[in-house]
């Protein structure tokens, strides 16, 4: 049988070499390819969402099926506006990202080129090195402290041309508190050093903590927020990135036109009314944290503190890798996070924190693998 052209010619040489080289980077939330090949849905909790799913956004999804003859408002000044009210700043400071991934990528594409360096937390979400490095850039990791700090000398600041920080923390599941990250990125200004606070959780733990609004009064601060996750809608793609005006325009600029559809643009509209259903989520996530990591305790794992919607774990008393683990929990229809790719050696897995029946059902399916009576 032919093969297709399978890269080992010249066309190799001529195409950007960060992008030829860059490897895939790993992600949670693999329900169709695991339902393909369970034959049913699989119980997922790779993926860190809003448990309580999506509030009823139906309407606004039907009444825009019906525009789709139209481009959508390339300026989405709508969804800005709602993004800017929901955050308490202007729409001006607002860049409307497909996920908050592309504003990772709009960020990086921004301000990062060839030979700079970019400060990447460890360990922490994969996309802010994988992004570095496609654009060419250097990453310098930096080892989070207990609490999740981040110690970094002027001098590594002064050179470095961005910082990376989530808030809270993927996968430990640390939040800092704002006046620890205002101090920061007061730091990062005076060193010139772009800052991207990534929040895409922040609503589902303690939304006080933001520096959102504080973004606009700063040169070099990007906060970034995923609609993905606080509202329970990964499948839509909606996130944003809060800046000041300037960097805002040019970032806007910079956008794939269109980038977002007019039916996610319309949907987060909406969602970004629901304010009601992210308190009841972060209720619920407060009650089924605590549950949670006491049963995990109790299996004899070491579940990290977290205080967000999801636990790192240390499984290392189970005597089973990581990669074991998973495969056997996924013979049992549950996807849980397999947390090598983190960097974090066999022994680590992260779990989702969802409502107490799927939560029993994570407990049973671990009790029945680690034989525990
Ligand atoms: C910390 C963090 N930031 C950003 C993202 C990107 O999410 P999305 O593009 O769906 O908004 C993720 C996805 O897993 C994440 O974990």
């Amino acid at each position: 049988m032919q093969k297709g052209f399978t890269g080992r010619g010249t066309m190799i040489k001529h195409i950007r070499k960060s992008f030829a080289q860059s490897k895939e980077c790993h992600h949670g939330g693999r329900f169709r390819e695991a339902e393909a090949s369970l034959g049913c849905e699989p119980l997922d909790f790779s993926a860190n969402i809003n448990p309580l799913g999506w509030p009823p956004i139906q309407e606004v999804l039907l009444s825009e099926m019906q525009k789709l003859g139209h481009y959508p408002d390339n300026k989405y000044l709508e969804l800005r506006k709602a993004a800017a009210s929901f955050v308490g700043v202007e729409p001006d400071n607002i860049v409307p990202g497909n996920g908050s991934s592309e504003v990772i990528r709009l960020f990086v594409e921004t301000t990062l080129v060839k030979e700079d360096t970019a400060i990447i937390p460890f360990p922490t979400f994969g996309e802010y090195e994988n992004q570095s490095r496609l654009f060419g850039a250097a990453t310098r990791k930096t080892m989070l402290g207990p609490f999740g700090q981040v110690n970094l000398d002027d001098s590594v600041l002064e050179d470095a041309k961005a910082l990376f920080l989530c808030n809270p923390n993927n996968p430990t599941g640390c939040l800092l508190p704002k006046n620890q990250i205002e101090e920061l990125a007061r730091r990062c200004e005076r060193h010139e050093t772009f800052l991207l606070v990534d929040e895409a959780f922040i609503e589902l733990s303690d939304p006080d903590q933001s520096v959102a609004r504080q973004a606009p009064e700063m040169q070099f601060l990007v906060v970034m927020r995923s609609l993905t996750k606080s509202f329970g809608v990964p499948g839509l793609r909606l996130g944003f990135g809060v800046t000041n005006g300037a960097l805002a325009d040019v970032m806007n600029r910079a956008r794939i036109p269109w980038s977002i559809s007019s039916i996610a643009s319309a949907a987060g509209v909406e969602l970004l009314k629901h304010h009601e259903h992210l308190e009841k989520a972060r209720s619920l996530i407060r009650t089924e944290l605590a549950w949670l990591t006491d049963q995990l305790e109790r299996l004899g794992l070491k579940p990290a503190k977290s205080s967000v919607n999801f636990i790192l774990m240390d499984i290392e008393p189970a005597g089973l890798s990581s990669g074991e683990l998973a495969r056997r929990m996924m013979d049992k229809g549950i996807l849980i996070r397999d947390c090598r790719s983190f960097g974090l050696g066999e022994h680590y897995i992260r779990v989702a924190v969802r409502n107490r029946d799927e939560n029993e059902q994570l407990v049973a399916a671990l009790q029945s693998i680690l034989c525990i009576e």
